[in-house]
This record gives C-alpha cells, structure tokens and sequence, in this order.
C-alpha cells in the first residue's frame, strides 16, 4: 500500500471539476506529497462507493452536486456548520476511523467576500437571492459575520420563509417572496439562485443597489454572469462571481486535511487565466 495519503471529489459529472488542480496546487505549494482524483459516481452510488474510498485508506473527500445530502447521511459526525447546512461538501477520515463531515462552502463565501476582495458583512444590510441549497449551504457562516439585516428572497417564498425561521435563532433573517425587496435598498447582494445557469435573471428593481453596493454571484465562469452583468448596468460599486469561493471552500477542505492553509490567490489568477485562455 502507498504512503501517500489519499483524496477525492466525488460528483457526478464531474469532468468540468477543478478540484484536482486546485489540491495539487495546494499540494505543491506547501511540499505535500498526496493523491487527489476526481470520481464520477453514479447517482445511486455514493454511500457504496464513499465506503469503498475509506475502507482503502483514503483520507479525506470532497462532495459536490448532486451528493452533497448523501454525504451529510454518510457522515458519522457532523460539523455544526454542516448540521445547518444539512449538506456535507467535506468527509475526513478521523483518527478513531469515524468519518467527519464538514461543510466549507460558507467559510468559502465569507472569506472570498472579506479576504480576497476587501468586502465586509459586518453591519450591512444583505440581501440573498434564491433558497435553494446554495443559500442553505452559506448562512451559517454568513450571520455569524453579523449583518445587520439579512433578507432571502425567492421564486418560492415559502421556501425562503422557512429557511430563515430555521436560522432565525444566530441573527435577524427575515425570508420570502422577490416583493419583498419593494423599495429597500442593500449593501450586499448575493446570487445563490440557479436562474442564471440558463442566463435567466429574476426582474429585480435596480433601485434596490445603492453607489456603494457590492454584488456577488456564487456562480462562476469565463464571461460575467446574467446578474453580473444586470449589477454592472446598475452602477454597482463592486461586482465578483464565485470562482474565489470555489478556490476558498477548496482552502477551507485543505486545512480540514492537512492542517496548513495554502495560499490562495496564486490558485484563483491560474484558474482565472486558463478559464480566459480556454
Ligand atoms: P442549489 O442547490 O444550487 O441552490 P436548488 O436547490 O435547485 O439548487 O435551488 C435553486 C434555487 O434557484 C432555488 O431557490 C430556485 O427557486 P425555487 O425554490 O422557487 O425553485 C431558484 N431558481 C431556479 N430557477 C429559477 C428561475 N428561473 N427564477 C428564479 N429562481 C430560480
């Protein structure tokens, strides 16, 4: 058996994953000698084939669509943040064979936003759109930078309604339907909604943006999404899209692993450079 520690992303697809580069240049950069392989799973695989991956020894696995809800029942123990969550993007093998389930994907969020961008959360007025599993995924650590308002708007306003009762009790979110931006302003908007993936744009009212207004969508790619571009017409002050956070959350599983916490804006001009070249 090889000395070399073992890890994965398990996705299905998975082809277009980054994660692969992303840890080998992690890996490279602090002299750590390790495997990291992208699996393609099939969809009613993953608990056989997460066994199948610790019982060989393998140290840790990252998780990403459609399995990130297998992994969260896969998981022995569960992070708080990943209990909020109620999705794991982060299993680790622990010394006592019990199986850790994290999710990093909000500390990804916060630390691009704050870190990477020079951005705050503290004291702002945040406004999310969408209330899928992307949402979910990043609140935690969202409310706990304290906001001072934090509104979830959505196609369902049911389903953003019950999100922020179930976060209520960390600080003051309030969740429903996309009228209830009416003629309120926000410091902070963030895209977590799927719409954009097929270029479509909720009808938001550009009043809700202010001169000082940051934007960001959780989405990435080689040209500025639907919502980065409609944040632009707007005169925001600053607009990102997510490939910071894909680089982050990546970081965050890293340090998870391996207890070091690489550089990450070497990571994030590489891949912002290939995705340009491609
Ligand atoms: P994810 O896990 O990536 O968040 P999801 O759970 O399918 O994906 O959630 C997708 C989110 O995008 C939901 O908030 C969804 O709204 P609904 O809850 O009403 O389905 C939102 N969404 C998807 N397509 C949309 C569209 N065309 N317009 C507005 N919102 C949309």
């Amino acid at each position: 058996m090889s000395g070399i520690d073992k890890y994965a992303v398990f996705g299905n697809p998975i082809k277009q994953s980054r994660s692969p580069l992303i840890h080998n240049a992690f890996a490279a950069q602090c002299g750590h000698q390790l495997q990291y392989r992208a699996v393609l799973v099939p969809p009613d695989g993953f608990a056989h084939a997460a066994r199948r991956f610790f019982d060989g020894q393998g140290a840790g696995l990252n998780v990403t669509v459609p399995f990130k809800l297998d992994a969260f029942q896969f998981a022995d123990r569960l992070s708080d943040c990943a209990q909020r969550a109620g999705a794991v993007n982060t299993l680790t093998r622990s010394e006592d064979g019990q199986i850790d389930g994290d999710n990093t994907d909000g500390i990804g969020l916060v630390r691009d936003m704050i870190v990477n961008l020079g951005w705050s959360v503290q004291g702002l007025r945040v406004l999310i759109l969408g209330a899928g599993g992307a949402t979910r995924g990043v609140l935690e650590p969202l409310l706990r930078e304290q906001p001072q308002e934090l509104l979830i708007v959505n196609r369902t306003p049911e389903k953003a309604h019950q999100l922020a009762r179930k976060f209520a009790d960390i600080a003051a979110v309030e969740g429903g339907g996309y009228s209830l931006i009416g003629q309120r302003e926000f410091d902070l908007v963030i895209n977590a909604s799927s719409a954009g993936l097929t270029g479509e744009m909720p009808d938001l009212p550009g009043s809700l943006l202010t001169e000082r207004s940051c934007c960001y969508d959780m989405v990435y790619g080689a040209e500025p999404t639907a919502f980065m571009r409609w944040a632009a017409h707007h005169a925001a002050w600053a607009v990102a899209d997510g490939l910071g956070m894909l680089v982050e959350q990546a970081a965050q599983s890293f340090y998870i692993w391996r207890k070091l916490r690489p550089e990450t804006r070497p990571v994030i001009n590489k891949l912002r450079e290939s995705m340009a070249a491609s």
